[in-house]
């Protein structure tokens, strides 16, 4: 700890040095760079352009860039090798080898023995021993929900987070339904986009960014339709709003108790408290890789039985093949039954280190979890506050506790901070609302990193964030 200080102590000195020529270095190319940028995770690679199904113009890597496995540097080469080195003097991430800590708002970083799990041997996927990994997965994933109502359904499916939303777009609603989608942010956008997908109307309810829609207008927009469905981001990775899910589930009870509650928990589950049965949600989609903790892959759904029985008394069949719970409802029954079944090949690997990463969370009591996370994250909100950074959830109660988005000083952009990151040996994220991509940064801190203690990423970030700002010359 004393010697980490020391260190510490020595950069900053160093950092102030270098600030003073930096300034004068700074040129607009750089500029340039900021206003391309709509988002992407830093590697060692060149910086470019993430391509989303919203970007105007597709940007795609040269050939021997992708042959070449580290890419051209982006950092000069000397600055590179630098880097490299000190990530390997000071991260020891366990058995894994050395390598800067992912920091993002997910995938995070994964424990050894989650990702030892990944490397089982090859087994038959309708085997009683995999049979039995799957169906104590199923119902461990009860215990992560919070659900003790055997009427309450898990599902995983191969797949990532967004094949949530397409299973609750395709199995929750039909053609010409009406749903509400509340927006905090980019996700709630695509998830308009996919229910548009299956002829579904979403009207979006928005906030300004930063914040969230607010309980009267939801009221408002209650009364003026039957909607469906209302959808809420639980925590909206492009803004790291966190919103008010027990509040609003009884509103929805009072004012419109037909509309089944949605909630896209991929930024929540495992960090964020979420009772299932307690707050009457219908229906949490969530995915393997944010909090947690298990390498991306998985789509977990968890459907209230009101959800079930509303998709069995639908009248049309669901407008999707793989997504359709018709195929996947009696397979995952049998599962959790310890009944071999089969509709499309689950990854086993995959599912044993979910098996583990939920075995590891339900070893200690969910709350302990949560507080962790929480004083985590108000341990990072204050050294932002103090570093005179304004935060894109500006109010505390709508303030994430796995993630934290915050506005860089005024003609700072993300390519000159994430770099210099890197170079520390930490990877935050750039920013994804596209409004406001190029002036802010996503630090996400959940699972391992927040709640082992051998793990010293959290702390190494913060001094990282001050040394990276005092670079770019910004002064506390
Ligand atoms: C809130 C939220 N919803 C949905 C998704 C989509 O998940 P995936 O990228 O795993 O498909 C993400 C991804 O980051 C997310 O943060």
């Amino acid at each position: 700890m004393r010697q980490r200080r020391k260190v510490f102590a020595l950069e900053l000195r160093r950092a102030r040095r270098v600030s003073g020529q930096h300034r004068q270095r700074k040129s607009s190319t750089q500029h340039k760079f900021a206003v391309l940028l709509i988002a992407r995770h830093l590697e060692q690679r060149p910086l470019l352009e993430l391509n989303t199904p919203f970007s105007t113009e597709r940007q795609s890597e040269k050939g021997d860039d992708i042959d070449d496995p580290l890419g051209k540097p982006h950092l000069r080469s000397s600055e590179q090798n630098e880097s490299l080195q000190s990530v390997q003097k000071t991260i020891k991430m366990s058995n894994q080898p050395p390598h800067p800590a992912l920091l993002i708002p997910g995938p995070v970083e994964f424990d050894d023995e989650v990702l030892q799990s990944m490397g089982h041997y090859s087994e038959a996927h309708t085997g009683p021993p995999f049979v039995q990994c799957f169906s104590e997965t199923l119902t461990m994933l009860r215990k992560l929900f919070q659900t003790s109502d055997p009427a309450s359904q898990p599902f995983v499916i191969s797949g990532s987070g967004t094949l949530g939303w397409d299973q609750i777009a395709a199995n929750l609603a039909e053609k010409g339904d009406e749903v509400l989608v509340l927006h905090t942010g980019y996700f709630a956008d695509s998830f308009a986009d996919c229910f548009e997908t299956y002829g579904v109307k979403a009207t979006q309810l928005k906030a300004p960014i930063g914040d969230r829609p607010q309980l009267d207008e939801i009221e408002k927009a209650l009364k003026e339709k039957q909607y469906k469905l209302i959808t809420v981001t639980h925590v909206d990775t492009s803004t790291g709003v966190l919103s008010e899910v027990e509040g609003l589930s009884k509103l929805v009870q009072r004012v419109s108790p037909e509309t089944l509650l949605i909630v896209d928990g991929v930024c929540s589950v495992g960090c964020e408290e979420l009772r299932f049965d307690d707050w009457k949600v219908d229906a949490v989609i969530t995915a393997s890789q944010k909090a947690i903790g298990c390498p991306a892959g998985l789509s977990i759904v968890m459907a209230s039985g009101r959800a079930i029985q509303r998709f069995k008394d639908r009248k049309t069949r669901p407008a999707s093949y793989f997504g359709s719970w018709q195929n996947w409802l009696p397979i995952m029954q049998n599962y959790e039954a310890k009944k071999a079944s089969y509709f499309a090949t689950p990854s086993p690997q995959l599912i044993h280190a979910l098996h583990t990463a939920l075995t590891q969370i339900l070893s200690k009591p969910l709350s302990e979890r949560f507080a962790v996370h929480r004083a985590t994250s108000q341990k990072v909100k204050k050294t932002v506050t103090d570093l005179g950074l304004k935060q894109l959830a500006s109010k505390p109660e709508n303030q994430a506790n796995g993630m934290t988005t915050m506005y860089l000083p005024e003609g700072v952009t993300p390519p000159e901070i994430l770099p210099n990151l890197l170079k520390r040996g930490v990877i935050f994220a750039a920013g994804l609302h596209k409004e406001i991509a190029t002036k802010y940064i996503r630090f996400g801190h959940m699972g391992v990193s927040v709640t082992d203690p051998k793990r010293d990423d959290i702390d190494r970030a913060l001094d990282s964030l001050k040394l990276s700002l005092a670079d770019v010359g910004h002064k506390v």
